[in-house]
């Protein structure tokens, strides 16, 4: 299955992935971890990506592209995949609409998790990382089992710099701008499945894996 998951920030899409990935057993691909590996490792494009992120701005259309270009045309991606936070403009769509026929692929679903932006400040702040395995766990809402170490492998958890609150309000207001026109891209398209991301992450996951199950019959 061929997937996108989008979404606000904060909105669930690196949580619900995670899911989805180990039930549907296809490759998660998110440009935001992409960055932020690359920026741990100082290579070129971490280069390019960390002022843009740091201050909650996007990153340039061509270098986006075309580290999801290199990243699909991999073998694991002949399965499928998941792509978390790209597109995120609707140059980015349709960008990827012609990656994918150049390899003869399409997109089955895009799935949007739908959060009141009034909600998302809070998820975002209280938000905390596995800086070795990238699990993402929340103050109040999914906390660790022990307070601040990562449940899988003990690490501790530390804070996104761009979940600071100045950075998570332009943040949003970036993305707010893009969401209504993408939305009517993928809409016009048919691809689009809209889930009540204002839930318990089980029950999230739960309509999310119903509405996939319904349309593939
Ligand atoms: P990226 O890493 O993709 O960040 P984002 O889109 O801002 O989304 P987040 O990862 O912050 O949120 P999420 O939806 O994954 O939420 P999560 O599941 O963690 O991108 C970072 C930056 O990279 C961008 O700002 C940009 O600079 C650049 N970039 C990336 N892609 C780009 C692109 N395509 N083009 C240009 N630039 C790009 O959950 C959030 C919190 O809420 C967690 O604490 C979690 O535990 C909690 N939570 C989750 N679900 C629930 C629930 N149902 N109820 C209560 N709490 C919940
Ligand atoms: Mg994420
Ligand atoms: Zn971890």
């Amino acid at each position: 299955m061929n997937l996108i998951l989008m979404g606000l920030p904060g909105a669930g899409k690196g949580t619900q992935a995670e899911k989805i990935v180990e039930k549907y057993q296809i490759p998660h691909i998110s440009t935001g971890d992409m960055f932020r590996l690359a920026i741990k490792e100082g290579t070129e494009l971490g280069n390019k990506a960390k002022a843009f992120m740091d201050q909650g701005e996007l990153v340039p259309d061509e270098v986006t592209i075309g580290i999801v270009k290199e990243r699909l045309s991999m073998d694991d991606c002949q399965k499928g995949f998941l792509l978390d936070g790209f597109p995120r403009t609707v140059a980015q769509a349709e960008a990827l609409e012609n990656l994918l026929t150049d390899i003869n692929e399409s997109l089955d679903y895009v799935i949007h998790v739908n959060v009141p932006s009034d909600q998302l400040i809070e998820r975002l702040t209280g938000r905390r990382i596995c800086p070795t395995c990238g699990t993402a766990y929340h103050l109040l809402f999914n906390p660790p089992k022990e307070a601040g170490k990562c449940d899988k492998d003990g690490a501790e958890l530390i804070q996104r710099k761009d979940d600071k609150p100045d950075t998570v309000e332009k943040r949003l207001e970036v993305n707010l701008e893009q969401t209504k026109p993408m939305l009517d891209f993928y809409n016009d398209k048919g691809y689009l499945i809209s889930v009540d991301g204002d839930q318990d992450i089980n029950q999230v996951f739960e309509d999310i894996d119903t509405k996939l199950g319904e349309l593939s019959k």
